[in-house]
């Protein structure tokens, strides 16, 4: 890496500035500011449409953005491009053409390879250590269209960890896995924490904040919250951003305390 790494090495992993993204006349992201810390886990979450994939996919440049300046490590994302992973949500990929999953998880290897560098064996061995840290390495031969939607998402998350990021951007890394997925996808995710990388992830289920992320964006087209766990996953702020959408019960389960001193959750609406 030939950049200055004196004030790169200091700055945010990511930072986001008065982004918006329309898709048509109304934007899908408004007026977003976000700074995610660097060794951390952060969750985005929101509802349904709130735009935490085109959130994402803006930062990444898939898709425009009306306003807004994205940088990463300090720097201008096309610069830092390498240094990001990204794994999108499940099913947004439709793998007709036959694809072996170690040549998935190879291409994770391009940057490093070149465009016409070859694959050796130290190359192979690289990707197959990776299906492993996913359980995966049974696999490694079969189609990707021949495997389930979970361990699809495991042979995603081995490519991002064959490309050595130093910022993983996660949208629903745990949809629609099961426990032992999820289990395992947690593991990696919190190993590659303790190597100080920093991960964003785009997360739906509410109850399982507190136990995997350090920190959380909370969004509905406009940021809502933003901060540590403790501070900015409040109550109030899951309200804001769901208003009735959030399922019966959860908040009693989550703020246990709070439930006890504060009025119902959703009272009437004046008319
Ligand atoms: N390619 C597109 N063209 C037009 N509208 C889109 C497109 N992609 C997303 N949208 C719209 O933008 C809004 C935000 O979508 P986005 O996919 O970012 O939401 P999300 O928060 O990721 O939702 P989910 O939790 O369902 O994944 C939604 O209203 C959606 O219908
Ligand atoms: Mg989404």
């Amino acid at each position: 890496m030939t950049t200055d790494p004196t004030p790169a090495a200091k700055a945010a992993p990511l930072t986001v500035r008065g982004l918006t993204v329309s898709y048509g006349a109304a934007p899908a992201v408004f007026s977003a500011d976000m700074t995610v810390a660097p060794g951390a886990m952060t969750a985005i979450i929101g509802p349904n449409g709130a735009g935490k994939s085109t959130l994402l996919k803006a930062v990444l440049g898939i898709v425009p953005r009306l306003s807004g300046q994205v940088e990463v490590f300090g720097q201008p994302f096309d610069t830092q491009r390498a240094r990001i992973a990204y794994v999108p949500q499940r099913a947004s990929v439709d793998w007709d053409f036959p694809t072996r999953v170690i040549d998935v998880v190879q291409m994770g290897l391009y940057r490093q390879l070149g465009l016409l560098g070859r694959v050796t064996g130290r190359h192979r061995q690289l990707a197959l250590d990776c299906l492993a840290r996913v359980g995966m390495a049974d696999f490694a031969t079969r189609q990707i269209g021949q495997l389930s939607g979970g361990q699809q998402q495991r042979v995603f998350l081995a490519r991002a960890l064959a490309q050595g990021a130093d910022l993983y951007l996660l949208d629903e890394p745990f949809a629609g896995v099961d426990a032992a997925t999820e289990k395992a996808i947690i593991d990696v995710l919190k190993s590659l924490k303790a190597e100080g990388k920093t991960i964003l992830a785009v997360h739906h289920d509410l109850s399982t904040v507190p136990d995997y992320f350090d920190r959380v964006f909370i969004i509905n087209k406009s940021p809502v919250a933003e901060g540590a766990v403790a501070q900015a996953f409040t109550q109030d702020a899951l309200q804001r951003a769901y208003g009735g959408r959030l399922a019966a019960g959860l908040l009693d389960q989550l703020f246990p305390q709070a439930q006890t001193a504060v009025p119902p959750a959703f009272p009437a609406r004046p008319a």
